[in-house]
């Protein structure tokens, strides 16, 4: 309570940032998010229209307020690393200040300070294509895009994070153990994050004393999880595997990452958290 989180990451109310955006209203903190700029009109719409709604209806019956949206394009930055057809692309002229260090700079001028700080995005352009047939181009784009993304956030939000605050990430077990499908150096990707979440809870715990975890989260039917392609199928998988054989609610996730920001986990850094319904204990499925 009385606590500000941003998160990066949201862009529908389908995803884990949303949920995590929930679960940290209920529990009392002023919500910020930052939302792709090429999505950014289409989720302040619905937003406005109030086609969410029904899912910003927390536990005590009230909606979830969202303080300010902010457009980020988390794989530039600052404005000097923004390539000129980007800068004049119609999806991103109609914005402005969405690199890394002005979203930055703009909740400082607006909020001051926050405590809470979630990265929930990825992209990987070759996702669908196998390691092997994975261009430099497309894993370069997806460790920038989904792990060097989250240790720019990082660097430029600390210096307005106050001491004692947490921040997390999304990962996948892939990183870890071969998950045929999560292709173009997405495996990779999550393994730099899962590395970096170690590093980097070292380094902002002693100059900072900010706690930094990943959750490794279980299979969900997002945005992001459909255009892979294999999503039903690794939902179904972990029915038939996992410990506890019930579909994984994002929910579920989110009051996760709610308690790694509370008091409640204030030991706990440098953790990759598992909420998967157990799937990662598997050896074999049975
Ligand atoms: P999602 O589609 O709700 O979230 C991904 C978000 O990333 C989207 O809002 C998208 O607009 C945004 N994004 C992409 N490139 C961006 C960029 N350059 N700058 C700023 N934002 C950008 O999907 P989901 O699945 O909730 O993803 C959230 C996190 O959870 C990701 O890190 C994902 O890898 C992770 N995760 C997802 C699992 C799943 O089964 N859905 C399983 C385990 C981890």
């Amino acid at each position: 309570t009385g606590k500000r989180a941003f998160i990066a990451g949201v862009a529908d109310d389908n995803g884990y940032g949303w949920a995590i955006a929930k679960s940290l209203a209920a529990a009392g903190a002023e919500i910020l998010v930052g939302t792709w700029v090429p999505a950014l009109n289409i989720f302040e719409s619905s937003l406005r229209r109030g086609k969410f709604d029904e899912s910003r209806v927390l536990p005590d019956g009230s909606l979830m307020e969202i303080a300010k949206v902010y457009p980020l394009d988390a794989v530039f930055d600052n404005p000097e690393d923004v390539p000129d057809d980007v800068k004049t692309n119609k999806r991103y002229a109609g914005s402005s200040k969405w690199t890394v260090q002005e979203v930055a700079e703009s909740v400082k001028e607006d909020f001051g300070s926050i405590d809470i700080l979630v990265h929930s995005l990825a992209n990987g352009p070759e996702v669908s294509k196998p390691l092997l047939e994975t261009s430099r181009k497309g894993y370069l784009a997806a460790i920038s895009a989904s792990s060097y993304s989250y240790v720019s956030l990082l660097k430029h939000f600390i210096p307005i994070m106050n001491p004692g605050g947490s921040s997390i990430s999304l990962t996948y077990i892939a990183s870890e153990r071969i998950i045929p499908g999560y292709g173009g150096g997405m495996s990779s990707a999550k393994a730099a994050l899962e590395s970096d979440t170690r590093v980097l809870a070292f380094e902002a715990g002693r100059k900072y004393k900010i706690r930094v975890n990943t959750i490794s989260a279980g299979p969900l039917r997002s945005r992001a999880a459909k255009a892979i392609g294999f999503i039903d199928m690794m939902i179904d998988y972990s029915l038939q595997n996992a410990p506890l054989q019930k579909e994984l609610s994002s929910d579920e996730v989110g009051n996760t990452a709610a308690f790694l920001s509370s008091p409640l986990a204030s030991a706990i850094t440098g953790a990759v958290i598992y909420v998967d319904n157990g799937l990662n204990a598997m050896g074999v499925g049975v």
